[in-house]
């Protein structure tokens, strides 16, 4: 049994909660959050103990670490963890800033202890089934991807400011999953973007409307749309070009009822956002790294991977500011 240290009991960390405890192999023991009410409130829950992050860090009789707290204290808890001898699964981003995730990449390096970085998505039964195709052999080379990623609805300006933009905070999603796919990070990035959902994120120096084109070196493309607003729900899509076919994947359903009449024909809508549509990724994220835990084998997502999607992340953004196609040298933006 895998006991659990749960540092951040904000959105996604009561997500994960639920994960650790539906899975027979972990129990989730302790829960950090600087909000001690609501560090309280979930360990209750789950019949843990509501502990301060140092305590949990100290505690032997704890294994592993789920970090879901905000971002900017992502890397500093990484390197907390992996001294005190935890094993570490980690939100994404690594961090906001490429050389504070590369200066933790250094100490994780140097600790010589793995990081697990939560690209939920590579886990969607849907997406996960695309890339188990792809990797058969059965289109070919892979040549164009297309991913599509809209947000139902902007989020408050104020989560914007803190975000570090929707190239850091959404899209990166999207940056890991084209890597992921075609198992190469990019040698150039284009971005072009524009606010037209909601002026005030423009005013907040962010766009919510975004194409970024990845350029493999092989010649391989990947476009990926982002926006932060489809009135429809959460809009979730890839398609994979490949030299002998199409793979896609759409959208998962609120219900699976069509209806057609002489009007024509109707199905429901996606799911809403990602606490609907992601729920079954966050719990074969955990249970992957459960496997990964028990069995000594190689992470699944690596905190390379999480350092790779931000640089493609900084490149987005150098890109869509200076209006030029940035190359990605040696892993940063040039
Ligand atoms: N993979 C995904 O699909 C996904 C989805 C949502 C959020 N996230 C990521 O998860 C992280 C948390 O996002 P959220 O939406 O749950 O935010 P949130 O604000 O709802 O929760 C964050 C929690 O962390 C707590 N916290 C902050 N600093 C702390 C510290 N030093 N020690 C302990 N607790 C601390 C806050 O009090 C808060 O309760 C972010 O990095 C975000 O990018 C990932």
């Amino acid at each position: 049994m895998i006991k659990v240290g749960l540092l951040g009991a904000g959105r996604i960390g009561k997500v994960h909660a639920r994960s650790i405890a539906a899975d027979r192999r972990s129990q989730l023991v302790a829960v950090s959050d600087i909000d001690a009410q609501a560090a309280r409130e979930l360990a209750s829950t789950h019949g843990a103990r509501p502990l301060s992050s140092q305590e949990i860090m100290a505690d032997p009789g704890i294994d592993a670490v789920l970090i879901a707290t905000s971002t900017d204290t992502h890397a500093a808890l990484i390197e907390a963890a992996v001294r005190a001898g935890k094993a570490v699964l980690c939100e994404k981003p690594v961090d906001l800033n490429l050389e504070r995730a590369l200066a933790c990449q250094a100490v994780v390096a140097k600790v010589g202890r793995p990081v697990m970085i939560g690209f939920n998505r590579r886990f969607d039964p849907n997406f996960a089934a695309l890339k188990r195709a792809f990797d058969a052999g059965e289109i070919g080379k892979g040549e164009l991807l297309s991913i599509t990623s809209f947000d139902p609805a902007p989020p408050p300006v104020g989560y914007v400011k803190l975000s570090g933009g929707l190239f850091r905070d959404m899209a990166i999603h999207d940056f890991d999953m084209a890597c992921w796919i075609f198992g190469a990070a990019p040698a150039s990035v284009t971005a072009i973007g524009s606010s037209i959902v909601d002026p005030a994120i423009g005013a907040a120096g962010d766009l919510d409307t975004a194409v970024i084109t990845l350029h493999f070196a092989d010649g391989r493309m990947a476009v990926v749309k982002n926006s932060r607003r489809a009135v429809y729900g959460y809009d979730q899509r890839i398609e994979l070009l490949g030299s002998d076919g199409l793979l896609s994947a759409g959208n998962v359903l609120e219900h699976t009822v069509t209806r057609i009449t002489t009007a024509g024909a109707q199905a429901a809508k996606p799911e809403y956002f990602f606490l609907e549509r992601y729920m079954k990724a966050y719990a074969a994220e955990w249970s992957a790294f459960v496997d990964a835990v028990q069995s000594g084998s190689d992470y699944p997502v690596t905190l390379q991977d999480g350092v790779h999607a931000l640089a493609v992340a900084d490149a987005a953004t150098l890109s869509w500011q200076e209006g030029r196609t940035v190359k990605l040298i040696g892993g940063r933006p040039a």
